[in-house]
């Protein structure tokens, strides 16, 4: 049964508001709302879900057994899921579009199909034609994987429910919409009331279910992060899609650590997954060229190592530019900030680009010396030799600081056949013995590290 009535819809979001309001507030935009009449269906109240337990229980009782995990066919997902999906586990994957979430979640499908579980892949976005081509590209074929392609939410949890699959995915939260709420798909309210029903229903029956976010133009995942409170874990797929490589980062799980990632490259037949990322980082790096320093740099309990480059070129017009690309931009300034002012580099005068090889993003300080010895390596045209890694971060006084994980930075070095790494002096007195064929030399400046990387007396401070 429907009325029709009067309602104010945002031209922005499309979120429908009872009264006119100068400023929508769903997505903060102003003089959006516009007159319209719709049609209104009464509200239905949500479904009621049966939990099992609902008494509350001494802690020593509850049975964690029921969490086994299913392992996943890709360990590079299973280690950033923190070993493997929890069954009745809503995992959000975020990420740009285009960037490769619909593949590797098809990817995962046929993975669990093929151990002989049944799969739903629901997609509100694309036809059941187009999903089949994606799988032909893939090789798929598994007879059970279920497809459908529907954007209601009721029916979408009805067959969840009928079908009882050992894993369900919703392609994209944003195309899936109930009429119980007046406002648009997409909007705030529809993604936050259709997330909730379905991990109602995962945690009711126990299925464990991807949903596919998209990540809006400020970066967030529909809108305000409204759909991270709500899920158990969030995962977002990340890369230039310029680049092959892809990275897929947990920033929330309530099942495992977060900052873990899993390294894969998107090929012609699909997400492969890179086990060892270090290597590949590093494949195509010219030895003895300029401008280029090693890091070992930690990706959760993972090191990498990979190679900064930077490129620094006399100013041709007004003030110098600085780009940063895979390192902070404002840790750039300070490093160049300190290497004017504490090593005497002048780069006052100096356009400065920086930039992680194969698109992956730094977030942590210890590889501040080597942004700072590429930086200088290429101000001075001389090369780091080929062999040499530097770890350390740089305090504002030009001092050298400890990193943590140390060991096991230096560890991969040396396996990736490193020969020499610069660290902070203050290490060497905590007594630790670094890995066969690795000779360590200690800094305790930032001057001292130049000296022994590029071996030259750096400028006048
Ligand atoms: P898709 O998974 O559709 O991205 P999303 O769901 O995140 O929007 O991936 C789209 C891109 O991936 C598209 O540009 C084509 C590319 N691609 C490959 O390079 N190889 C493949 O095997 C597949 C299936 C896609
Ligand atoms: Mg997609």
């Amino acid at each position: 049964m429907t009325r029709q009535r009067i309602r104010y819809v945002c031209q922005n979001c499309g979120s429908v508001q009872a009264k006119w309001m100068g400023r929508c507030p769903d997505c903060g935009e102003w003089n959006t709302l516009v007159e319209t009449v719709v049609e209104v269906s009464p509200k239905e109240p949500s479904r009621p879900v049966l939990l099992s337990v609902n008494e509350p229980q001494p802690l020593t009782a509850v049975n964690t057994e029921h969490d086994a995990r299913i392992r996943l066919p890709m360990t590079e997902l299973d280690r950033v899921l923190g070993g493997g999906l929890v069954p009745g586990s809503v995992n959000l994957i975020g990420g740009d579009p285009g960037i490769g979430k619909s593949t590797l979640l098809l990817q995962v499908a046929a993975g669990v199909a093929e151990a002989g579980g049944r799969v739903l892949y629901i997609s509100g976005e694309e036809s059941l034609r187009q999903i089949k081509m994606r799988a032909e590209r893939l090789g798929i074929t598994s007879g059970n994987i279920l497809l459908m392609s529907e954007v209601h939410l009721e029916p979408i949890l009805a067959h969840i429910e009928q079908v009882q699959p050992q894993l369900a995915i919703v392609d994209s939260i944003q195309s899936v919409y109930t009429e119980r709420v007046e406002s648009a798909a997409g909007s705030v309210t529809q993604v936050r009331e259709c997330a909730a029903d379905l991990l109602r229903v995962a945690k009711a029956h126990n299925i464990p279910m991807f949903l596919v976010g998209h990540v809006t133009k400020a970066g967030a995942i529909a809108g305000p992060r409204v759909l991270e409170h709500v899920v158990d874990a969030v995962l977002y797929l990340e890369g230039d899609r310029f680049h092959t490589y892809r990275l897929l980062r947990s920033v929330k799980n309530r099942f495992g650590s977060t900052n873990e990632v899993g390294v894969f490259e998107m090929t012609e037949s699909g997400l492969r997954e890179v086990t060892n990322p270090s290597e590949v980082f590093l494949a195509e790096r010219l030895p003895n060229a300029a401008g280029s320093a090693i890091a070992v740099t930690m990706e959760g309990t993972r090191p990498i190592v990979v190679e900064i480059q930077a490129l620094s070129s006399p100013t041709s017009f007004g003030l110098p530019r600085r780009t940063a690309n895979g390192v902070d931009i404002n840790r750039l300034l300070l490093l160049a900030a300190v290497l004017s002012k504490r090593v005497g580099v002048k780069l006052h005068d100096q356009d400065i680009f920086v930039n992680v090889v194969g698109g992956l993003r730094i977030n942590e300080p210890a590889a501040d010396l080597s942004v700072a010895v590429a930086i200088a390596s290429s101000y001075y045209n001389r090369p780091v030799p080929a062999d040499l890694v530097t770890i350390g971060e740089v305090g504002l006084s030009g001092e050298l600081r400890g990193v943590s994980h140390l060991l096991r930075r230096l560890s991969e070095a040396a396996r990736l056949g490193f020969t020499r790494c610069i660290l902070p002096q203050s290490v060497l007195h905590t007594g630790f013995t670094p890995p066969n064929g690795l000779e360590v030399i200690g800094a305790r400046t930032l001057r001292q590290a130049l000296h022994a990387a590029l071996g030259k007396e750096e400028g006048r401070a």
